[in-house]
């Protein structure tokens, strides 16, 4: 009886909580993910194009290290390292351990997204403002800077994208994000295939949404590139 009041009371609320849960970590985790990657882009990019020192040269070779890691094992082994291993001792709520583990994986890629950015605007840029007798810094913020959001801010929009779905896995350390509660739901009504079908679909939804507004925001910056 339980159940049943759960399924006509609880189901979508399940559902909509899940989605909530998704949404928020998502979110909070490309923040985390923007901070640390611009961090670890400034690096890289000081490191080989603005100056060769001892610490730079160690930091640029140990923000290598963390992305290669980072890219180079998948998601989900580094969630259950966060949560069983790492935070085993302290209760930590799994859904802080879901934004870490999303946040730092997100910062691997998002350092390369900036740095790519960055470099993806014509050194002729450079040259260009410095024969104007602007000083680097001054051509970096003025001009490098403005050209090269163009190219990071829709590949951060992706990467939330991206985040929305690879999140999907934190039902495995007991978040109840959309995924999990279609689980849920599924185990109650012993028939998997409506949930899960109206899981994908909301994401589906989502994504959609987010793609199609992202496409809108991206011609937006654009305009002024086509003369
Ligand atoms: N599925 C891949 C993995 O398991 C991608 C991880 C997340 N990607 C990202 N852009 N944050 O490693």
């Amino acid at each position: 009886r339980i159940e049943k009041a759960f399924l006509v009371n609880g189901r979508y609320a399940a559902y909509l909580n899940g989605f909530k849960t998704t949404l928020i970590i998502s979110l909070f985790a490309v923040l985390l993910g923007v901070a640390v990657g611009l961090i670890l882009a400034i690096i890289k990019y000081t490191a080989n194009h603005v100056e060769k020192n001892i610490i730079l040269t160690l930091l640029n070779w140990i923000a290598n290290i963390y992305i290669g890691i980072i890219r180079g094992t998948p998601v989900y082994v580094q969630l259950l390292i966060i949560y069983f291993i790492i935070f085993a001792k302290m209760d930590t709520s799994p859904i802080v351990a879901a934004v870490l583990c999303f946040g730092i994986n997100s910062s691997a890629y998002v350092a390369e997204i900036i740095r790519a950015g960055i470099e993806a605007v014509d050194v002729g840029q450079m040259e260009a403002g410095r024969s104007l007798g602007l000083g680097w810094g001054q051509t970096m913020i003025s001009i490098i800077m403005p050209q090269a959001i163009k190219n990071i801010l829709p590949a951060l929009g992706n990467e939330f994208i991206v985040l929305i779905k690879e999140t999907a896995i934190v039902g495995t350390i007991a978040v109840r994000d959309v995924t999990k509660a279609a689980q849920n739901v599924g185990a109650i009504t012993y028939d998997l295939l409506p949930p899960l079908l109206i899981t994908a679909a909301m994401y589906l939804v989502v994504v959609i949404i987010l793609t199609k507004l992202l496409s809108i925001f991206e011609r937006r910056l654009a305009q002024s590139d086509r003369r």
